[in-house]
């Protein structure tokens, strides 16, 4: 009896703790589902033939952004935007006073982070884009513009934009093409995703301390988010010292020529490379930073500690 009596005790506290956790799972899965579906970020745009418009809808996936059309009260047909005629998009660029109406209200309250996209007309943004900033308050939002163009880039229409409104935060931004590969969405998103640039750390190097002053680059951030690191690195051509790391770096590949002695580099996407000798280079790599006052390293293999300087 005894015995019958703790069997069930036992089944009771273990069905307990089953449900207990299958209920914090359930729940710590709606916080995930409430994270992923919750945006401060939309991407707002105006597309008159559909070439922004499918940029927007990529930014807007890969972003887990909302997605909002600037519509104008009167659409734009084929005739209206014949460049090469007397047609009414020319008409309105040419009108410094002309702000197309807007059909739609565009809730931005809840964005602190706003995609702004547009097609180039003549060389800039679309006057009904001025009409957007006139209409709603974004003064304490950041304001990433993103365009497309036959050829022409993004920058005159992002000067004009400050020009006009000086007090809004507007980014650089990007001009894209109508079928821009993923990969070149994704590294935009990345690029404005850094929230906190760290522009230098520590290397110790053979116990010898020395700071790293970063590039303003994806693959450098990377660096101090791996960072307490330490990595034994190999010694190579009488000039670098270098270690294969178990993780990809978002690259950006230039030639640069030349390495000067305490370039750190980073060769294909996941090689460390530190350089204690200057030399002429035919090879491509991602710059990460530079110590300053490295030494020569000698031929032997050295222990390098990555720290954060704080
Ligand atoms: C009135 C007008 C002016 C344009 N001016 C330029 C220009 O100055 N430079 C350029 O590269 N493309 C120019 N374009 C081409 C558009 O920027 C390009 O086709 C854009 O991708 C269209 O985007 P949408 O389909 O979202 O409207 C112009 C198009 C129109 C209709």
């Amino acid at each position: 009896m005894k015995k019958k009596l703790l069997i069930i005790i036992l089944l009771s506290v273990t069905i307990f703790i089953i449900a207990g956790c299958n209920n914090k799972e359930t729940k710590n899965n709606k916080n995930r589902e409430e994270n992923k579906t919750k945006s401060n970020t939309a991407v707002i745009y105006f597309s008159a033939t559909g070439t922004t418009k499918s940029i927007a809808e990529k930014i807007a996936k890969e972003s887990n952004s909302d997605i909002i059309e600037i519509i104008p009260k009167e659409k734009y047909t084929s005739s209206d935007l014949n460049y090469n005629s007397d047609c009414r998009a020319n008409r309105e660029q040419n009108d410094s006073k002309s702000r197309p109406e807007i059909k739609n209200n565009i809730n931005v309250d809840k964005y602190d982070t706003i995609y702004l996209g547009y097609p180039i007309w003549w060389g800039t943004n679309p006057k009904i884009i001025l009409t957007f900033l006139d209409t709603y308050d974004l003064g304490s939002k950041t304001i990433i513009p993103f365009c497309t163009s036959g050829s022409s880039g993004i920058e005159k229409s992002v000067k004009d934009l400050r020009d006009y409104k000086p007090d809004l935060n507007i980014k650089d931004g990007k001009r894209f093409v109508a079928n821009t590969p993923n990969q070149y969405i994704e590294e935009f998103i990345e690029e404005n995703n850094i929230k906190e640039v760290v522009s230098s750390m520590k290397v110790i190097i053979n116990d010898k301390e020395y700071t790293l002053n970063l590039e303003s680059n994806l693959a450098a951030q990377k660096l101090v988010e791996l960072a307490p690191l330490e990595i034994t690195m190999a010694e190579l051509n009488g000039n670098e010292k270098y270690k294969y790391l178990n993780t990809a770096f978002p690259v950006k590949q230039t030639k640069p020529g030349k390495i000067e002695k305490g370039d750190v580099m980073l060769y294909e996407n996941g090689c460390i490379v530190i350089f204690y000798k200057s030399f002429n280079t035919s090879l491509s790599y991602t710059k990460i930073g530079h110590i300053d006052d490295l030494p020569d390293l000698g031929d032997k293999d050295v222990v390098v500690k990555f720290r954060r300087d704080k």
